[in-house]
């Protein structure tokens, strides 16, 4: 059978580890009831099944109280919760030119509500410098929203340097860790962030169809959904007590059961051990494929400065072309396009046909990076 490579962890990490598929078969098989609502076993053990996922979060981020994650669907529904729950008419907001379509597309939804946006321009590598971000913040400035790192180009934002600029100046700072959570280590308190989005699907090793949103007690957040939160039914409003006001409606108590076995892994296996073996691929790739001839690889270029994600295109070939080249005839997966990021592949200069991506995981091996090179290689010489 041929050996097929997966290479597109940026969008889903694949496999997942073991104890996550058991996981999610356990919850299913054994556990069944609905959480936070009926008060019998099985929905108890429902309901321990999503406190402990809570607590392993909270856990990984250095979060003090777990009842301020907040289980959402995915990084999008996080980032819509904490841009629309939080901006109001009037409102400026600062934004970069890396931002994936998760925040491109509810900050213009707001600005048709009457929020200003300024997005930051960024370097052609992705990079954003937080002297820009602090020339950009006015009076009437409320809110900061940046990626973590690229989707596209893998490229690391200073997030440290600018959380301690948003803090100085009394403005709140989301940050979009779709990339990064699992991947990097992520320090609430450290990093001054006052709302973290993060997909459960990625780095963190859960199902697709889970994430959360971490929000500091400072932020006070409007509801973008209503409905049963098990607990207060006899009001007509969601309750003002975390995390049942965001979290309306039955939760994915299995999705999220496999998401909380996903950060177990990654704290018993530790998080410098999964950097440094995502960095040995990214770097032992990104030099494979520099030594092609027509082929062009964009972002940093170094595993120093950004995560698992590389990007790049052989001169005179059409992206979709060699994505499909890859799978059809070498069964390598790889995404290719735009990435749901218009803008960043504006400031990188790759509008609008994108590239091809490749992002190594924590499973994939030294060989595969060759197997891949060797791949672009045949193709580049088409
Ligand atoms: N945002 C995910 C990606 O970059 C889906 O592939």
């Amino acid at each position: 059978m041929e050996k097929l490579i997966y290479f597109d962890n940026a969008a889903t990490t694949f496999p997942k580890p073991e104890e996550v598929y058991r996981r999610v078969d356990h919850v299913l098989r054994n556990v069944g009831g609905n959480p936070g609502r009926s008060g019998h076993r099985m929905a108890l053990s429902a309901n321990r099944v999503i406190l402990d996922a809570r607590d392993s979060v909270a856990g990984l981020l250095n979060i003090e109280d777990s009842s301020r994650v907040v289980f959402t669907s995915g990084a999008t529904e996080a980032l819509n919760l904490g841009i629309k729950g939080f901006l109001r008419p009037g409102d400026h907001v600062i934004t970069s030119g890396m931002e994936h379509n998760a925040v491109v597309r509810p900050l213009r939804a707001m600005e048709r509500k009457g929020v200003q946006v300024t997005k930051v321009k960024c370097s052609p590598e992705g990079f954003l410098d937080p002297g820009d971000i602090k020339k950009a913040i006015r009076r009437d400035t409320r809110l900061i929203v940046i990626i973590h790192a690229s989707n596209v180009t893998g490229t690391i934002n200073p997030v440290k340097e600018i959380g301690e600029i948003a803090r100085e100046r009394g403005v709140k700072l989301l940050v979009d860790a779709a990339q990064t959570a699992g991947a990097l280590p992520i320090d609430v308190v450290r990093d001054n962030i006052d709302m973290l989005a993060c997909a459960g699907h990625k780095s963190l090793f859960g199902l697709q169809g889970t994430g959360f949103l971490y929000i500091s007690p400072d932020i006070q957040l409007e509801p973008i959904k209503e409905g049963g939160t098990g607990g207060a039914s006899d009001m007509d409003e969601v309750p003002e007590t975390l995390p049942e006001r965001f979290e309306a409606g039955t939760m994915n108590t299995p999705g999220i059961g496999g998401l909380g076995a996903g950060v177990e892994f990654i704290l018993r296996e530790g998080l410098e051990k999964i950097r440094s073996h995502e960095a040995g691929l990214t770097d032992r790739l990104i030099r494979g494929l520099l030594n092609i001839e027509k082929v062009i690889v964009y972002g940093p270029r170094d595993s120093g400065r950004q995560v698992g994600v590389v990007s790049f295109n052989i001169n005179g070939k059409d992206p979709s072309d060699v994505g499909f080249i890859l799978d059809s005839s070498f069964g390598i997966m790889a995404r290719v396009g735009l990435h749901c990021a218009p803008d960043a592949h504006k400031t990188v200069g790759t509008f609008p046909h994108g590239t091809v991506r490749l992002s190594p995981g924590y499973f994939n091996t030294v060989e595969e990076m060759d197997v891949v090179v060797d791949a672009v290689n045949k193709i580049a010489s088409l």
